[in-house]
């Protein structure tokens, strides 16, 4: 069995404030678009098995793909075994990975989500449950249930479907750091504590996380700035970063802006080249067709 894993962009990303439990109350539009993993289910004689055409991409419990497996597995009331710590034995998961990684595009969720899925599928778990499983694994995951233009509220997973985003290209752009979730939070949380209000929202940004975790990686707010230089008609930082992306209405145009960034990251950033990738918005009814189960 083969599936696809889509990837995501914050839209904007508004944190409203720190809720009891620690995490942050958001309010964030996510937009999928059409880069994505793919991943390849299948029988086999063994114990659970992950592999990953990325070397620097965990196969062990550490990736989502593998604690949702287990976690389907659990719900759908099969034996628990000893060897594989639980999770499913006799299956094997291959992971191809296009999805840049820790850089806010979504794709370990996405792939856990994928996996849920079609698991959830072959072995009878309502969707009900198969959300609640997604949801318990990670703040990121229950979107990709939806996909589209979808408004997140609370930690980003109390989901209202939008009426989709008009079709535009997109420039992804990946410099060489990556940011974890936690930390970009925590640089967020340390920021405001020391600024005072009046002197955080000078720049137009649509990600709060953009300026704290600038601050850590300023090849970032180079890249936003580069990119509405090559004519995005809006740029910033997606998710927790430190992927960032541009919008454009015109295929061309994208393209011409890719190739600017990429000279860019040759020329004047050299130790943080960028990866640049061209990709486009997808509709929630195209991803429901291509993604869905
Ligand atoms: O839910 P997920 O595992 O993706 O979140 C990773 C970390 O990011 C959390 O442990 C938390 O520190 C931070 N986070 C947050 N508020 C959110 C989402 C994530 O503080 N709404």
């Amino acid at each position: 069995m083969r599936v696809r894993a889509f990837a995501k962009i914050n839209l904007s990303l508004r944190v409203l404030g720190v809720r009891s439990d620690g995490y942050h109350e958001l309010r964030t539009v996510f937009q999928s678009v059409a880069l994505h993993d793919t991943l390849t289910i299948r029988e086999w004689a063994g114990p659970f098995a992950l592999t990953c055409n990325d070397p620097r991409c965990p196969t062990d419990r550490r990736n989502l793909v593998w604690r949702a497996a287990e976690a389907v597995w659990k719900v759908a009331g099969r034996p628990a075994r000893s060897r594989g710590r639980g999770a499913p034995p006799g299956l094997s998961i291959h992971v191809s990975k296009r999805i840049p990684m820790d850089a806010g595009f979504g794709g370990g969720s996405s792939d856990a989500v994928a996996v849920i899925r079609a698991l959830g599928r072959e072995w009878r778990v309502a969707e009900g449950r198969q959300r609640a499983i997604a949801a318990a694994l990670g703040a990121d995951l229950p979107y990709f249930f939806e996909g589209g233009t979808v408004l997140g509220l609370e930690r980003g997973d109390l989901l209202f479907p939008l009426v989709d985003h008009p079709a535009a290209w997109i420039v992804l752009a990946i410099p060489a750091c990556g940011v974890s979730t936690t930390e970009a939070f925590s640089w967020l949380d340390a920021d405001r504590a020391e600024r005072p209000r009046s002197e955080r929202s000078r720049l137009t940004v649509t990600n709060d996380l953009q300026g704290p975790v600038s601050r850590h990686h300023p090849e970032i707010a180079r890249l936003v700035r580069a990119l509405e230089g090559a004519g995005a008609s809006r740029a910033a930082m997606s998710g927790s970063g430190s992927g960032v992306f541009g919008l454009f209405a015109e295929r061309a145009a994208a393209i011409r802006a890719a190739a600017a960034l990429a000279a860019l990251g040759n020329r004047r950033v050299s130790r943080f080249t960028p990866r640049v990738l061209v990709t486009r918005t997808v509709s929630r009814r195209a991803y429901e067709r291509l993604a869905g189960n």
